[in-house]
């Protein structure tokens, strides 16, 4: 199949359109022809090859964890997927290199879930992993409940839309932190405050419009933000990272219950995911869309870090 693979870690010049071998299905596996793939920051960090200490890989290795696509073929032990299925999937395995920037691709079945019909191909590839990320996040590991108050950071960018989006279905009121470039954006997701990071002490404006404290905290970047975001919380608030595991004792004063998400494949939760996109809850912002091979750009604008919502790849 044709597809975007380097050979070994570098930039963006490492990136090949070239052929490589199809993927192999196994007893358990949907091979998916692949009409969208969606691109998340940890696809350069691969490529750069940062997280080689965190997963094993194959060379040629192609990049990518999110697809849309048509079902092509099942294996025999496959009961919730037929060939002509319209899906869509959160595709990271136990290695890295059979990835998505292609045009096949094999998850096991219970990564899969039926596309959302509301949205085409390409939109539908930028939700599995930013949009479990949120769910994983907001749903699991904080259980945001109707009115409660929830700051996200990141709020523009592609995890963090979602996450004001889910959050708001919950019936949470949310804060957003973004540039104020961005705050009509954050407006119309639905978080009722915006806070530009950039000019003021985001602590003092939760503080000044909240003095009691918030519930949740939703962070996406560690370090700093991550313990300063302790002080915008309320006693027995809860504060999730998806940037470093929130472990010393700083967030443990209080009755601060702090957790710690690295997203994990769930059809089943796409599935809810897909509801709520077919019933007007979630919209799917897409900053721009790219041919295969011009994955390179694509990457080379995410990694900007400036990216409103998502990016993703449109295959034939
Ligand atoms: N643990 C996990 O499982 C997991 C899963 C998904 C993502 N992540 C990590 O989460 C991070 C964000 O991912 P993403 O896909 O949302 O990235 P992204 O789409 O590239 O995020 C871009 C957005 O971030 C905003 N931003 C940058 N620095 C900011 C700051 N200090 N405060 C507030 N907003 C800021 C930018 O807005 P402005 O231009 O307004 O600054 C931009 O709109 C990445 O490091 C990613 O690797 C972790």
């Amino acid at each position: 199949m044709r597809a975007i693979a380097i050979d070994e870690f570098g930039g963006n010049d490492r990136l090949e359109l070239k052929d490589v071998a199809d993927p192999k299905l196994g007893p358990d596996g949907v091979l998916i022809r692949i009409r969208g793939a969606g691109l998340n920051p940890v696809d350069h960090k691969i490529r750069e090859g940062s997280l080689d200490a965190a997963f094993p890989h194959v060379f040629p290795l192609v990049l990518g964890w999110d697809a849309a696509g048509v079902v092509e073929a099942v294996g025999p032990a496959v009961v919730r997927f037929a060939p002509g299925d319209e899906v869509f999937a959160y595709c990271r395995k136990h290695f890295v290199g059979e990835g998505t920037y292609g045009e096949y691709v094999v998850v096991p079945e219970d990564f899969a879930a039926p596309k959302p019909e509301s949205i085409d191909f390409v939109r539908a590839s930028a939700v599995p992993l930013a949009a479990l990320t949120a769910w994983q996040a907001l749903v699991e590991a904080t259980a945001v409940r109707a009115g409660e108050t929830v700051l996200v950071h990141g709020a523009a960018g592609g995890v963090g839309a979602f996450a004001v989006q889910i959050a708001r279905a919950r019936g949470a009121q949310v804060i957003g932190t973004a540039s104020s470039a961005k705050h009509d954006f954050l407006r119309d997701l639905g978080a009722s405050e915006q806070i530009d990071y950039t000019e003021v002490d985001f602590v003092e404006a939760v503080r000044d419009s909240h003095p009691d404290g918030i519930h949740v905290v939703f962070d996406l970047f560690g370090g700093d933000t991550l313990r300063r975001s302790v002080d915008a919380l309320a006693d027995g608030g809860r504060i999730v990272s998806l940037a470093e595991p929130p472990v010393d004792d700083h967030f443990r004063q209080r009755e601060i219950k702090p957790a710690y998400v690295f997203v994990r494949p769930s059809g089943s939760q796409l599935a809810e995911l897909s509801r709520l996109i077919d019933g007007g809850e979630i919209r799917v912002e897409l900053e721009a869309s790219y041919p295969l091979a011009e994955a390179a750009q694509a990457l080379e604008r995410l990694e900007t870090g400036r990216v409103q919502g998502k990016l993703a790849l449109e295959l034939e």
